[in-house]
């Protein structure tokens, strides 16, 4: 099993790796793939030295797998030639998502519509994996139709420069790069990537589009409001979401608990509660908060928190490549 990582020396790259390593990867060969600028530099893996080499050559090597993240450009132009060389690409950014000839998976939601011919699939938006990991057992038991869900995400969901960004706020030098339009320490930003026509940014407009691709259900209303907070461990979502019918609060909490990759954390006496830092190198999703909304009938509040760069990313990539190993999909 010949696995390459495009994007290697990058911030999901990196995690990619040390998620790889962690679970165990029945991997024989491993190729990190980077930039002209980064060939030739050594990436530990497992105690070993690799290579960084380029994308020609990583094709040449013709890998199982290449899970990729180096950004959308980068994606759309070398995704095919890895695909028509026979690699499978899990692609972590945005390029592929909404095209409909391709898979957008979360495993614990919809590894089952994956075959031996997708040959490029989507890894889905941070903010989103997290949620539907948690909306699918409550769909499938009491129907959701419409969900409000507002963001509190980290500064590592923008990459390197933003965290350099806030680390320099902090120190009081105000001359160092902006990955921001506006200071993020001590601040919020309600504005995560571009805006859209409809005023809404496009991270807001991913939620949208990507929940029902993945729920595969059209019919789910969603509507999002996606916010930069100073934070680092992950991301935080707080999401109402409104029934077809009742729900019973034990009965949603017993149903989080049993999903795989969840951790129900839920105890307001001992003031239990999900939080960035505690999610932080964790690979599942922490759900708590959960309560009766009293406003609305069968609707329901919850609190979610996952490390955008693992569940949100990396981990959610190598799970796709384990799923596809496992039920010989390559
Ligand atoms: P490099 O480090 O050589 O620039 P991040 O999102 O953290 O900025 O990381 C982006 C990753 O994608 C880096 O590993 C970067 O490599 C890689 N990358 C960017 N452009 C290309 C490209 N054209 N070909 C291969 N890798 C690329």
């Amino acid at each position: 099993m010949k696995i390459a990582v495009v994007g290697a020396t990058g911030l999901v790259g990196t995690v990619m790796l040390k998620v790889l390593e962690e679970r165990n990867f029945p991997l024989t060969e491993l190729i990190p793939v980077a930039s002209e600028k980064s060939v030739g530099k050594e990436i530990t893996f497992k105690g070993k030295q690799f290579k960084v080499v380029n994308m020609e050559t990583a094709i040449a090597m013709k890998p199982d797998i290449a899970l990729f993240s180096a950004g959308g450009s980068t994606s759309l132009k070398y995704a095919p030639l890895f695909a028509e060389a026979g690699t499978t690409v899990i692609d972590n950014s945005s390029a592929w998502r909404m095209d409909p000839s391709k898979k957008l998976i979360v495993p614990e939601v919809n590894a089952y519509e994956l075959s031996i011919d997708d040959k490029i699939i989507a890894n889905p938006n941070c903010s989103t994996i997290q949620m539907v990991v948690a909306l699918k057992p409550l769909h499938d038991k009491y129907r959701i139709k419409r969900v409000v869900v507002s963001t509190y995400q980290s500064v590592t969901g923008t990459g390197v420069k933003a965290v350099e960004q806030m680390m320099n706020e902090r120190k009081g030098i105000t001359d160092g790069p902006m990955a921001y339009p506006y200071q993020i320490d001590l601040n919020v930003i309600p504005q995560i990537d571009v805006f859209e026509a409809n005023g809404y940014t496009k991270e807001e407009m991913k939620m949208i589009k990507e929940t029902r691709k993945i729920m595969g259900d059209e019919s789910i209303r969603v509507t999002a409001t996606t916010v930069r907070i100073p934070v680092m461990g992950g991301h935080s979502e707080s999401v109402n979401i409104e029934f077809e019918n009742d729900f019973d609060v034990a009965d949603v909490k017993s149903l989080m608990q049993k999903t795989p990759g969840i951790i129900l954390e839920d105890d307001i006496d001992n003031l239990k509660y999900p939080m960035p830092k505690d999610a932080h190198e964790k690979d599942e999703v922490f759900v708590g908060r959960i309560r009766r909304d009293e406003s609305m009938p069968n609707t329901l509040n919850m609190w979610i928190v996952a490390d955008n760069l693992r569940k949100g990313a990396a981990t959610n990539a190598v799970q796709i490549a384990e799923f596809l190993v496992q039920k010989e999909l390559i």
